[in-house]
C-alpha cells in the first residue's frame, strides 16, 4: 500500500533527515521502524502520510506517486491513519465525543453515520465513561486513547504509531500493546515506531533499523535482533528474550508467556 523509492528530506534549516530511504510497508502486518532518538522515525511518518513532501525521491500510495494536492490527500487519509506521540497534537476539540468526530467531520461524512461510528469506537476501546468529559482533563493514557478512537473511527486500512508506549505506565502499555493486536486481527496493518525493542521484538512481525537517517538493516526480527553488529551501530540494546537466548542456551522465545510455557 506505502512504499518510498530514494526518499530523502532535509529541514529547512539544511538539516539532512533522511537519506535513500527505500521501504515496503507491504512486508508485514506489524512493521517495526527502530531507531534511537533522532534517528528519523517521526520525520520518516510524516513523509508516508503525506505531512511532509521529500526533497528528493517519492512515496508511492497503492503503486501511484503522492500527489500533494487536497483531493489525493484526502483519498489517503481515509485509508491511512497515525496516532502522534504526543496525544495533545491530535486533539482538537473540547470534549472527547467531538474529537473522535473532527476527522469524520472533515471528511465530510453525514451527521448520522459520524454518530454510529463514533459510538462504535468508543465502544470498542472501552472509553464510555469519558465520553462527554472535556479532553484536557484526561490523563496522558486516556488521551492517547481518545487519539486512536478518531483514528479508528476513519475505519483505516493502515494505521501509524508513533511511539505508542512513551509516557505509558506497565498497565497502560500492555493495554496498548493488546489494542494494537486487535486491530491488526481485524484486519488491518500497523507501523509503529519505537526505541523499545522489548516490544519491537515482541509486537512486530518485521522490522527496519533507522540510524541517522539511514536504513541500516531489515527483516524478521529474529535475524534483526540477534545481529550484535547492527544493534551496536544503530545504539539500540538487545531485547531480554534474546539476551536468555544467548545466555541460557534455551530456545528464541518470541514472547513472556512462550518462555514461561517451557519452564513448566
Ligand atoms: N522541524 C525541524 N527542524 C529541523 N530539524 C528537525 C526538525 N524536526 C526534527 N529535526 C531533526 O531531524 C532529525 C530526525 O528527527 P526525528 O524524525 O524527530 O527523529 P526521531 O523521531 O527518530 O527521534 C533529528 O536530528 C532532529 O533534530
Ligand atoms: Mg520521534
Amino acid at each position: 500500500m506505502l512504499k518510498t523509492m530514494d526518499l530523502n528530506y532535509n529541514y529547512e534549516d539544511g538539516k539532512v533527515a533522511l537519506k535513500n530511504i527505500n521501504i515496503d510497508l507491504n512486508n508485514g502486518d506489524k512493521i517495526g521502524i527502530v531507531g534511537s532518538n533522532g534517528a528519523g522515525k517521526t520525520t520518516l511518518f510524516l513523509n508516508l502520510i503525506g505531512y511532509l513532501k521529500p526533497r528528493k525521491g517519492q512515496v508511492l500510495f497503492n503503486d501511484q506517486k503522492i500527489k500533494y494536492n487536497k483531493k489525493f490527500l484526502r483519498s489517503l487519509r481515509k485509508e491511512v491513519g497515525i496516532v502522534f506521540q504526543e496525544a495533545d497534537k491530535q486533539i482538537f476539540y473540547s470534549n472527547t465525543y467531538d474529537d473522535i468526530a473532527f476527522a469524520l467531520r472533515n471528511l465530510k461524512y453525514d451527521e448520522d453515520i459520524i454518530k454510529r461510528k463514533v459510538d462504535d469506537v468508543i465502544k470498542l476501546l472501552n472509553i464510555e465513561e469519558f465520553k462527554d468529559k472535556p479532553v484536557h482533563f484526561l490523563s496522558h493514557g486516556e488521551k492517547k486513547r481518545v487519539a486512536i478512537a478518531g483514528v479508528l473511527a476513519l475505519d483505516c486500512k493502515m494505521i501509524f504509531f508513533d511511539e505508542p508506549l512513551a509516557g505509558l505506565d506497565p498497565k497502560m502499555s500492555e493495554n496498548m500493546l493488546n489494542t494494537m493486536n486487535d486491530i491488526v486481527e481485524k484486519g488491518k496493518k500497523t507501523v509503529v515506531s519505537s526505541h523499545d525493542m522489548d516490544f519491537i521484538y515482541e509486537y512486530c512481525d518485521y522490522v527496519y533499523v533507522l540510524n541517522k537517517g539511514e536504513i541500516i538493516d531489515e527483516g524478521i526480527p529474529s535475524e534483526i535482533f540477534l545481529n550484535d553488529d547492527t544493534l551496536k551501530r544503530a545504539n539500540l540494546k538487545e531485547p531480554w528474550l534474546v539476551k536468555i537466548y544467548k545466555n541460557l542456551e534455551t530456545p528464541l522465545f518470541k514472547n513472556e508467556k512462550e518462555f514461561y510455557e517451557f519452564k513448566k
